[in-house]
């Protein structure tokens, strides 16, 4: 039976997203309606800039006034993407205290006030969907917070960004610089309003946050995320890469410890085997690795970022929700109940390529060696290649280490850099997906 009053739609933020959504909403308007079993209505639009030409929109829907768009009582879902913390997680407030579900893209936000957000909707008895916070259009939140639900998930291993994976993909493929790589990626709408939040890891971790509360049923917020960005890759460690039979990706690493009472959560650029599926991933696409115990390696793979593919995330969220409006139901909300610690950086076992500049004399590997074990660290290999600069002889000592927990790696470098002959760290990188 066909519902004849529309479920009425409030939009916040008309950007590269919102824009894009709109557009959706117009064109596949009869789709929508069939799909839901009632009309869905774009009832209001708020933005920052009134005055600013938006094709295909009523003007006469825009405002500059979100909150009293929220409160004037006929809105049924709010769908936010203006992106950032505040006014969005007012806005969001005021939606449930308004008796609105609301679908979101925002990973800063949930990110960071994840929980106090899920508690509002689930007291008010109302939805919040965010399958768009993560991973562009992968459907990857759903997937994991239903269809894994009896499962155990035990890794998440993937790259989340579209923007730093387009920026390394064309310094490796094209040997583009950075800056000019950010650009085009800006350009094409991937990059965060202020792309710091890509390059620096910031997005990427907001990410991994969410998809570890959701893979461990624990709470993780964006501080529990260790976390680097990928500014200081340069050409001569995808250099060193290749030598190796490597790529470089920004990843993020989700991981139950063994024995099930703690998780570690990461973000990092680390080489990773031309032969692994993350390598050939290019341009702006994501792709995500879930390994669950019953369920074994999944993958997921797809755009990661941009409008259109964006609001192909935020219209299936908000088909849902519509949906469980007509049910009077509401989706799953939050699950946090294992709370299981965030272990810090240090316990993380993984695998280091350190390249050193060195004296060019008897001895020098045997003290670099000598180091290595000290620190518990075992060596994989080693391969020097001399050099001539203008103060002497030096040498390029490249050193890839066993799997050894991360402290006893970074102690090894804190080391090494005290050594009389080592001239300089000329470069160090995790080693991943072997
Ligand atoms: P944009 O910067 O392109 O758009 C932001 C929109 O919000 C603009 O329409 C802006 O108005 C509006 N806005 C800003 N401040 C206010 C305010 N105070 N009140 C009302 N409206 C306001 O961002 P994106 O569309 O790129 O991103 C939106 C969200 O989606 C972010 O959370 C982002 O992280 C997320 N996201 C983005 C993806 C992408 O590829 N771009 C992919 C996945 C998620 P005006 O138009 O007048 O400036
Ligand atoms: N800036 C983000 C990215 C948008 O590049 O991945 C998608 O979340």
């Amino acid at each position: 039976m066909m519902r004849t009053r529309p479920l009425k739609v409030a939009l916040l933020g008309c950007g590269v997203v919102g824009s894009e959504v709109a557009r959706i909403m117009t064109t596949h308007a009869d789709d929508l309606t069939a799909r839901i079993g009632a009309p869905v209505e774009l009832a209001g639009v708020a933005v920052r800039r009134p005055s600013k030409v938006r094709e295909g929109i009523d003007p006469a829907l825009i405002t500059t006034d979100a909150t009293a768009l929220l409160k004037r009582g006929d809105i049924d879902i709010a769908i936010e993407v203006i992106g950032g913390i505040e006014p969005a997680r007012t806005l969001i407030t005021t939606a449930f205290e308004n008796g609105i579900s609301v679908v979101s893209a925002n990973k800063a936000l949930l990110a960071q006030d994840g929980a106090a957000l899920h508690a509002a909707a689930g007291a008010a008895g109302l939805d919040l969907y965010y399958e768009a916070a993560v991973a562009g259009a992968i459907p990857l939140v759903r997937p994991m917070r239903e269809s894994l639900a009896g499962d155990k998930i035990n890794r998440v291993m993937g790259i989340v960004n579209g923007t730093t994976n387009f920026i390394l993909d064309k310094m490796d493929s094209t040997g583009a610089g950075y800056q000019e790589a950010l650009d085009e990626a800006t350009a094409l709408g991937y990059a965060e309003a202020d792309p710091t939040a890509d390059v620096e890891g910031y997005d990427a971790a907001a990410k991994a946050a969410i998809l570890a509360g959701i893979a461990f049923h624990t709470r993780v917020r964006l501080d529990d995320v260790y976390r680097e960005g990928m500014t200081e890759v340069s050409a001569a460690d995808f250099a060193s890469a290749k030598r190796m039979g490597c790529t470089i990706k920004l990843l993020a690493i989700l991981e139950r410890a063994a024995d099930g009472e703690s998780v570690t959560a990461r973000v990092h650029p680390a080489m990773i085997p031309l032969t692994h599926p993350l390598a050939s991933v290019r341009e702006a696409y994501n792709a995500v690795f879930v390994e669950a115990e019953a369920a074994g390696r999944l993958m997921f793979y797809g755009p990661g970022a941009g409008g259109s593919p964006t609001a192909s995330a935020v219209l299936g969220d908000l088909v849902a929700v519509c949906r469980n409006k007509l049910a009077q139901a509401t989706g799953p909300g939050e699950s946090a109940y294992t709370q299981l610690p965030v272990s810090p950086m240090g316990d993380v076992v993984t695998r280091y390529h350190i390249s050193l500049d060195v004296a060019d004399k008897p001895g020098v590997l045997a003290q670099v060696a000598t180091t290595f074990a000290e620190h518990g660290v075992s060596i994989d290999t080693v391969r020097q290649q001399g050099r001539q600069d203008g103060s002497g002889n030096e040498a390029s000592l490249v050193v890839v280490t066993h799997r050894a927990p991360d402290a006893a790696l970074s102690g090894t470098v804190e080391a090494l850099r005290k050594l009389d002959t080592v001239r300089g760290v000329a470069s160090i990188m995790r080693v991943e997906g072997e």
